[in-house]
This record gives structure tokens, C-alpha cells and sequence, in this order.
């Protein structure tokens, strides 16, 4: 379906058309055609804002906030909530074409809610991606760990579902403190298991340059092992590149001056588009907030639908959407 085809729907609706983009101010989408979307990507309010004063110690996490304010959208009762991941999921398989796909935002909590009403739903949910954010602000909380991934529940209507495995968006994860020590913990095991091994076979005490020999040779054992890993993953060679396209992504949180307090980065959001869905295939994002789907829409070179029902959301995406089409006409005349 072409974006234009739709806009008969939106006839009566508070809305703004601009390029391949349409912002509809609204709090559903009962007026869309069944099966006229191609890939469902949101981020609907989690239902975990807190009334506690948390948000003065976790910038930058998803508890950075009581998200909603008096506007009310994230502080339903833990039943409606999972009512509510019913309707809102039943919504999404409508107006899903067959083959298309979703990729929906989820706080951990409700991970297992919402996945057993997306197959109630007769969707299926394939995986889990975890969001990991290198620039979370670490706290000096002693009490609980600090909130540094988001999770992402992706999956298919029917089958046949595009899966552009080879694009490669992840930005540079930084290792963690924890992740060396867990590397080097695993690279001195098998190093251990490799003179171990070299040790038994023999029936002597070994010289010191035998020994020395056998160490070498256990160190290339990890040395090997991490090339092939580390070919499969990043190479650039035809046949080796993103053999398997891992189930975390690495993306920093929007960070500095936000137009919404949940904003998504839109790099983020184009790995997602572009792994998920084809030039021109129109998207769904019925939980717009600041329209960040739409900035990564438009330079993905795809067409959105962004249905957000705050007004003043919806207005400043309105603005966000029109001044990148701006610049980017602007720029073909530089
Ligand atoms: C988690 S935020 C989305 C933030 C967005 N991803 C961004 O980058 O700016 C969820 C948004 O959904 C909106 N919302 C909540 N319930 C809604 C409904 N029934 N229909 C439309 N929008 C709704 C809220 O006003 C809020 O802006």
C-alpha cells in the first residue's frame, strides 16, 4: 500500500501530511484499513512511572522519570495495563499486511504480558532484543542494579517477513569492567585447560622452553578462536559478514535537550526500520510521542503513519518532521 492511499482515512482527523509522513492527533487507529501496514514499530508507554523522587538519581535510564506527569498515560493499575497490551496488540494484528512485521518496546516487568498477548493475538513474537545504553549514568544505589537496557519484542504476522541481515548499524559498544573481567576470565581458562592438557601428555617434567612452547600454543588457541568469532561478527568479507545478527544492540539514549521525556534515538530506531521492512514500506507508529519514528522514517526512506493523542507531542513532532524536510530540501540547493 502507497502512503497517499491512506489519506482518505485521515479525512476529519486533526492531522498534518508532510512528504511521506503523516502525524495524526489521536488516541487510536481504528481508522486505518486492516493490512495496510507493513511494519509496526513503537514504544507505548511502559506503565513503570514511580512516584518517587528516582528521577533525581537516574538520568538518562528508562526510570529517569515520572515519564507522564499529570498527563496520566503510564499510571494504570497493573490489570488494565495488561488489558490494555490485549487491545492494543489485537489493533496491531488488523492492521498488519501477512508478512509484516513488529517491533514493539517493553519494560521487563511486562516482557512476558505483552509477548502472551501478542500470540493471543496470533502474532508471533520471535525475539527479544535487549537495548543496551553505553551512556547510562551509573548510580551509587547499593540496593538494586542500575537500569541500563531497554527490550524490544520483535515478530512477524504470518511468515515471510523481510529480515535484512546484513545491514550493520550497532554503534561502537564500550566493553564494561565486568565484560573484561568475564573475557579474561574465559581466556585464561582455556589457556589453563590448553598447559593442562600439554602437561598430561607427557611423561617427564618439562624444560623451560618446552613449557614455554606449550603456553604460546594455548594463548594461540584463544587468539584463533576470538579471530573467527570476531570474523563472523564484524568482517566485511562476502560470506562472513553479520553471520548471525545478535539479539542486543548498542545504541546510546538520547541525551541534552529532549522534546519528549521517553524520546527513542533515532539511530535506533533506523536499525530496527532497515533490518525490518524495504524502501517505501509504510510504518506504524501508533505511540508517537516526539516523532523520533518519523525522523528515521524519513532519512530510512520509508513512509509513517505517527499517531500521538498529546497534543503538545504531537505539535512539537509536527515541527521536528517539518523542519527535516526542510533542511533536506534546503541542502539540494547547496
Ligand atoms: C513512551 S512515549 C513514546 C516516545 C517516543 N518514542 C519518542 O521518541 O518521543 C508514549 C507516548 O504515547 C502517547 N500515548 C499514550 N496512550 C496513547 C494512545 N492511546 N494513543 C496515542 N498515543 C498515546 C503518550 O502521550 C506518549 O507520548
Amino acid at each position: 500500500m502507497n502512503i497517499s492511499d491512506l489519506d482518505t482515512n485521515l479525512v476529519g482527523k486533526t492531522h498534518t501530511a508532510q512528504g511521506d509522513i503523516r502525524l495524526v492527533n489521536d488516541d487510536g487507529f481504528t481508522w486505518l484499513p486492516d493490512q495496510s501496514i507493513d511494519l509496526v514499530l513503537t514504544d507505548p508507554p511502559f506503565n513503570i512511572a514511580r512516584d518517587t523522587n528516582f528521577h533525581t538519581y537516574e538520568g538518562n535510564t528508562i526510570n529517569s522519570y515520572r515519564f507522564d506527569a499529570e498527563k496520566g498515560w503510564d499510571s494504570y493499575t497493573p490489570d488494565e495495563f495488561k488489558d490494555l497490551l490485549k487491545r492494543w496488540t489485537v489493533e496491531f494484528e488488523r492492521v498488519l499486511r501477512p508478512g509484516g512485521s513488529f517491533a514493539i518496546f517493553c519494560a521487563d516487568e511486562y516482557l512476558s504480558d505483552l509477548i502472551s498477548a501478542l500470540k493471543d493475538a496470533k502474532l508471533k513474537p520471535r525475539r527479544t532484543l535487549t537495548w543496551r545504553k553505553p551512556n547510562a549514568v551509573p548510580v551509587n544505589r547499593k540496593h538494586m542494579m542500575m537500569s541500563a537496557c531497554e527490550y524490544i519484542v520483535l515478530g512477524v504476522k504470518g511468515s515471510k517477513a523481510v529480515f535484512n541481515a546484513d545491514i550493520d548499524f550497532n554503534e561502537e559498544p564500550e566493553i564494561t569492567v565486568q565484560e573484561v573481567i568475564a573475557i579474561s576470565d574465559k581466556a585464561s581458562t582455556i589457556i589453563d585447560l590448553e598447559i593442562r592438557k600439554a602437561l598430561d601428555k607427557l611423561d617427564t617434567r618439562p624444560s623451560a622452553s618446552r613449557i614455554k612452547e606449550i603456553v604460546n600454543n594455548a594463548i594461540a588457541e584463544v587468539a584463533t578462536a576470538a579471530a573467527e568469532r570476531s570474523i563472523n561478527i564484524y568482517s566485511e568479507d562476502e560470506g562472513s559478514a553479520q553471520l548471525c545478527v545478535p539479539n542486543f544492540v548498542n545504541f546510546n539514549s538520547k541525551a541534552g535537550n529532549r522534546l519528549h521525556p521517553t524520546e527513542k534515538p533515532v539511530n535506533l530506531l533506523r536499525y530496527l526500520i532497515e533490518l525490518l521492512s524495504k524502501p517505501d514500506d509504510v510504518l506504524l507508529d501508533p505511540f508517537a510521542g516526539s516523532s523520533s519514528l518519523g525522523e528515521a522514517a524519513v532519512i530510512s526512506k520509508r513512509s509513517a503513519i505517527l499517531v500521538e493523542r498529546d497534543k503538545e507531542f504531537y505539535e512539537k513532532g509536527s515541527k521536528r518532521i517539518e523542519t527535516l524536510l526542510s533542511s533536506q530540501a534546503q541542502s539540494l540547493f547547496e
